[in-house]
């Protein structure tokens, strides 16, 4: 497996490594975002499915998690039973640049590299449904496309402490982006 990632990694669908985003950040994250039972989240690149498995434990909200690495789906699939949410969680192993239904996705996260971001730019203004929100870790969705649609960019400072005091202020990079799909979709996307 970890060759077959290492190849991986040259192919134009690699949308990131494999990393998670830390829990204090997916919890502010989805109360940024306002995430409600109501909502149906999807997480391209879910790795252990961490993001899915607090929105349903917490907000009782139902998840859809795309990953292409084998051992974390299983590590995903895993975290949702252990947490009791399996029946609000599906994790898809597969390829997310492939993922053909997110118009039913009310919320798409998204912590992947800018290069992920560009590539699936267009897929998701063009497939979500207007009034759905995109939110993006660390990186922005590329500024062409959505600036004009961000809502929300909420930069935390770490709280952090390698023991001398005052900790590191990581604000200048650990930033939620919550985005809104327009309820017109504009002149680019209709190309
Ligand atoms: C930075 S991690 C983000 C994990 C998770 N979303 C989180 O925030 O904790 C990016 C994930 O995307 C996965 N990935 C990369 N390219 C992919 C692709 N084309 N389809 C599905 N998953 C992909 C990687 O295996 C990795 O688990």
């Amino acid at each position: 497996m970890a060759s077959a990632m290492a190849s991986f990694k040259d192919d134009p669908d690699y949308l990131g490594p494999i990393s998670a985003t830390p829990q204090k950040m997916v919890e502010e994250m989805l109360a940024v975002a306002g995430v409600t039972a109501a909502d149906v989240v999807f997480d391209l690149g879910c790795n252990d499915g961490r993001v899915l498995v607090t929105a349903a434990a917490n907000a009782g909200a139902r998840g859809v998690g795309v990953e292409i690495d084998e051992n974390a789906v299983k590590k995903a699939r895993t975290k949702a039973a252990e947490a009791g949410v399996e029946h609000l969680v599906e994790i898809r192993h597969g390829n997310a640049c492939a993922v053909d239904d997110l118009a039913v996705a009310t919320v798409c996260f998204a912590y992947l590299l800018p290069k992920g971001n560009a590539k699936l730019s267009e897929k998701l203004m063009r497939s979500m449904a207007p009034g759905s929100r995109v939110v993006t870790y660390v990186f922005r969705l590329p500024k062409e496309h959505w600036d004009e649609h961000l809502e929300t960019c909420k930069a935390v400072a770490s709280t952090r402490d390698r023991g001398g005091g005052g900790g590191v202020d990581t604000s200048g990079f650990n930033k939620i982006f919550v985005y809104r799909v327009p309820e017109t979709r504009p002149e680019w996307c209709e190309s």
